[in-house]
């Protein structure tokens, strides 16, 4: 039989967010949420690969280890001391939509909501490695987190890892990585990162490490769990397949209005809603088709060009006057000249799921007005 008797407090925790993993926590935003352009707090989509480690501001240190001339060890207001910066950035999960993929792939099935914006306060990583006296060997930043436990896929170590990813240099000092401590106005919420985490805009949510607690300038490229067997990719190089981690963002739009299966009335305008995103270029161009691909309209953007965060937009439908099923589509083009593909690549290995998605709705019998 099965036992129900936690499922209250768990919704409660959740606020209405859709539980794909109860242990550790994987709740994906619901489609009404994914509507406005800041997704609030409590409805933004959480990621764990572990439990989530309980950090205090007064014993928080941050160490800066590696090709530096001053390692140091950062207190939580010594962070705080150094110059603001704030940026909106869209996050999403690379393995964001795998439900959709057929044959069905490994991990957490998301649906559309793996993805979501938020306004980020926090500092420069570049600002703290100018601190720390970057030496010139130095090629990678790798970023931890405080949490560890046991990683699922093989090939896997044998003992406990921590959550840690690398960036190349030049990513890490641009401004696009900030070291965040406030989420839209408000601190860091214990489940993304509390005290303080990485936001590393235009790249998959993967590499804006939570609850970082070590930053280490590494001469050699970081072949860590996270970098390699998981996040990464095959990739053709001379003729050979070749591994590599996961980086920016591919183009892709989502429909949030109407969602899958919902009737819509007859022979009346509907509004199709939804948003588009991409990584180290900005969102130009969003395509609508309601016949299933045969023919596609341009849609309007509701928000201006803003790198790193998402643009929502809008399409008019004549729904016909026939009953029946109707599938919309879109497609979303970028400045450097990428579009969301057909189909998908299977060298992503579940991630990067970015083809255009067939959403069916029911074009109902009778007018609903
Ligand atoms: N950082 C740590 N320390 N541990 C994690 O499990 N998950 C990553 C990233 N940072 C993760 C992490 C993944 S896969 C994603 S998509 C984002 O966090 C999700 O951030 P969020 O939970 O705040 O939405």
């Amino acid at each position: 039989m099965t036992d129900t008797s936690q499922r209250p407090a768990e919704t409660a925790r959740s606020s209405g967010r859709i539980v794909r993993q109860a242990n550790p926590r994987n709740l994906e935003t619901p489609v009404e949420h994914l509507r406005s352009f800041i997704t609030p707090t409590d409805q933004f989509y959480i990621r764990n690969h572990f439990s989530t480690p309980r950090l205090d501001r007064a014993g928080y240190r941050l160490e800066i280890t590696g090709a530096v001339d001053q390692p140091a060890s950062l207190t939580y207001d010594e962070l705080r001391a150094l110059p603001v910066e704030h940026r909106v950035v869209t996050l999403e999960c690379a393995g964001n939509g795998r439900v959709f993929l057929d044959p069905q792939a490994k991990g957490v099935q998301w649906a559309l909501g793996a993805v979501s914006t938020a306004e980020w306060t926090g500092v420069l990583l570049a600002d703290l490695l100018a601190k720390a006296g970057l030496r010139p060997d130095a090629t990678e930043i790798i970023l931890e987190g405080a949490d560890r436990g046991h990683p699922k896929e093989d090939p896997k170590p044998a003992g406990a890892i921590a959550y840690a990813r690398s960036l190349p240099l030049v990513k890490a000092l641009s401004p696009d990585v900030l070291l965040a401590y406030q989420m839209n106005g408000g601190d860091l919420p214990l489940e993304h990162g509390f005290p303080v985490r990485a936001i590393v805009a235009g790249h998959y949510g993967m590499a804006s490490v939570k609850w970082l607690t070590h930053i280490h300038a590494s001469p050699v490229p970081f072949q860590g769990y996270w970098q390699t067997t998981d996040y990464a990719y095959w990739d053709k190089q001379a003729g050979h397949m070749v591994r590599r981690p996961l980086g920016a963002m591919k183009p892709k739009s989502i429909i949030t209005q109407p969602a899958p299966y919902d009737a819509v009335a007859p022979g009346q305008s509907c509004q199709i809603t939804g948003a588009a995103w991409t990584g180290e270029a900005e969102i130009t161009q969003v395509l609508v088709s309601t016949d299933g691909g045969e023919s596609w309209g341009e849609a309007i953007f509701l928000d201006p060009m803003q790198r790193h965060a998402w643009r929502r937009w809008s399409f008019d439908w004549q729904v016909p006057d026939v009953p029946g099923p109707c599938v919309l589509m879109s497609r979303a083009f970028d400045s450097s000249g990428a579009a969301q593909p057909d189909q998908y690549d299977p060298h992503y290995c579940g991630y990067v799921i970015n083809q255009c998605l067939k959403i069916e709705v029911m074009v109902a019998a009778d007018r609903q007005d």
